[in-house]
């Protein structure tokens, strides 16, 4: 299928001897591929093959079958693994393999001294995203992290509404069905990671606080999270996701001391309320809001750290700190099982 599908740094302090990036001109197109062509690298390699400057030299996956169709569509060497891709000669990457791949294929791009682009999550633990932060350092090239959302013009538009606002509380909504094909992570690794890396972006802060209630309805991971957060900044924060609403919704609201934001991710429509008066009165407007492909965006400010060697949009800390309150929220809270559940039930019944 290949339909359409930074902040400051907050991370911990690491000591990390960094190499000089090798800049790259715009004389000659910067040569890509995508390692992990399933249901977003496929997307990745899409936009790739239509930016300008840019060449999809090959793509790498050890499913022939989907490699050769992603390939032939966009007319690129298709490979089964990540040295032979390598071994084409490029300049950067997307890294779109199953998470748990993550470090080690980073890892031998980095080695290579080829810039990566690593999806979301940055990789399976906090310990292995310090690592590719780490070398990727040591070896002067840009690591940036896949939290695309981020560029859906709905959060731009967001985010540039609440700038030098007072923020008091944000909540996030993220549901849906279960995706077509579960991998091994539950919804908060999957899903709220994203809704993480908006309130730390919107607020410029950190999380320090995590109350999270999990609970696994269907699956055998957590698929109903609701999670509550506090930011060293003092802004209270929610995120209500899980795989079991029949239908997708995203939608994010921002309550500051001034103006109350209500922006629907999938619509793309964003309204204000603002000029709050005594006897409750207030005035409200729809904000314009952009129409760019968020993937796009996210691999041209990529494509441009690349190139000038400034840093990129989302940094390996960024995506490293969200992570790490993903994982807190897993660990702070045992999942209720659905046989405990029934069990419960029959106690109480
Ligand atoms: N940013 C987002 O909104 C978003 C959305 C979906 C998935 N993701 C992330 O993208 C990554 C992939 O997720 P997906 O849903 O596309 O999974 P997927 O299962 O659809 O695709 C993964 C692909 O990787 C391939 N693969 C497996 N081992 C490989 C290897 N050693 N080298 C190269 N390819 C290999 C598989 O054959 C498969 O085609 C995950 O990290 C996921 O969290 C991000």
């Amino acid at each position: 299928m290949l339909g359409e599908p930074g902040g400051p740094d907050l991370g911990r302090e690491t000591v990390t001897i960094m190499s000089e990036q090798t800049i790259i001109g715009a004389e000659r197109p910067l040569r890509v591929g995508v390692i992990g062509v399933g249901i977003m690298g496929s997307n990745h390699a899409r936009v790739f093959a239509g930016l300008p400057g840019t060449e999809l030299v090959g793509i790498a996956d050890p499913d022939s079958k989907q490699a050769e169709f992603v390939a032939n569509t966009l007319g690129c060497n298709a490979v089964d693994d990540v040295e032979s891709l390598l071994d084409l000669g490029l300049d950067a990457v997307t890294i779109a393999a199953p998470t748990h791949l993550h470090r080690d294929i980073a890892l031998a791009c980095i080695a290579r001294s080829v810039h990566v682009m690593v999806e979301k999550p940055v990789a399976s633990t906090v310990e292995e995203g310090r690592e590719i932060i780490d070398a990727a350092g040591r070896a002067g090239v840009t690591l940036m992290v896949g939290h695309v959302e981020r560029f859906n013009p709905a959060v731009e538009a967001i985010k540039e509404a609440i700038r030098s606002e007072d923020i008091l509380s944000i909540a996030i909504t993220r549901v849906g069905p279960f995706p077509p094909r579960m991998s091994n992570v539950g919804v908060v690794i999957d899903l709220a990671v994203h809704d993480i890396d908006l309130i730390r972006w919107f607020t410029d802060s950190d999380i320090v606080e995590v109350q999270p209630q999990l609970s696994s309805a269907v699956a055998e991971r957590e698929d109903i999270a609701l999670l509550q957060f506090r930011t060293a900044s003092g802004v209270l924060a929610h995120i209500n996701t899980n795989w079991l609403t029949p239908f997708k919704a995203r939608s994010v609201t921002v309550a500051t001391r001034g103006k109350y934001v209500m922006g629907d991710l999938l619509t793309r429509q964003v309204t204000e309320c603002f000029g709050f008066q005594p006897d409750g009165s207030y005035s409200m407007r729809h904000l314009s809001v952009g129409h760019a492909e968020p993937l796009r965006a996210e691999l041209l400010a990529f494509l441009r750290a690349v190139r000038t060697g400034g840093a990129p949009a989302v940094t390996g800390e960024e995506g490293v700190a969200s992570l790490e309150i993903a994982i807190r929220c897993l660990a702070a809270r045992p999942t209720a099982a659905p046989a405990e559940r029934k069990s419960a039930r029959a106690v109480a019944g």
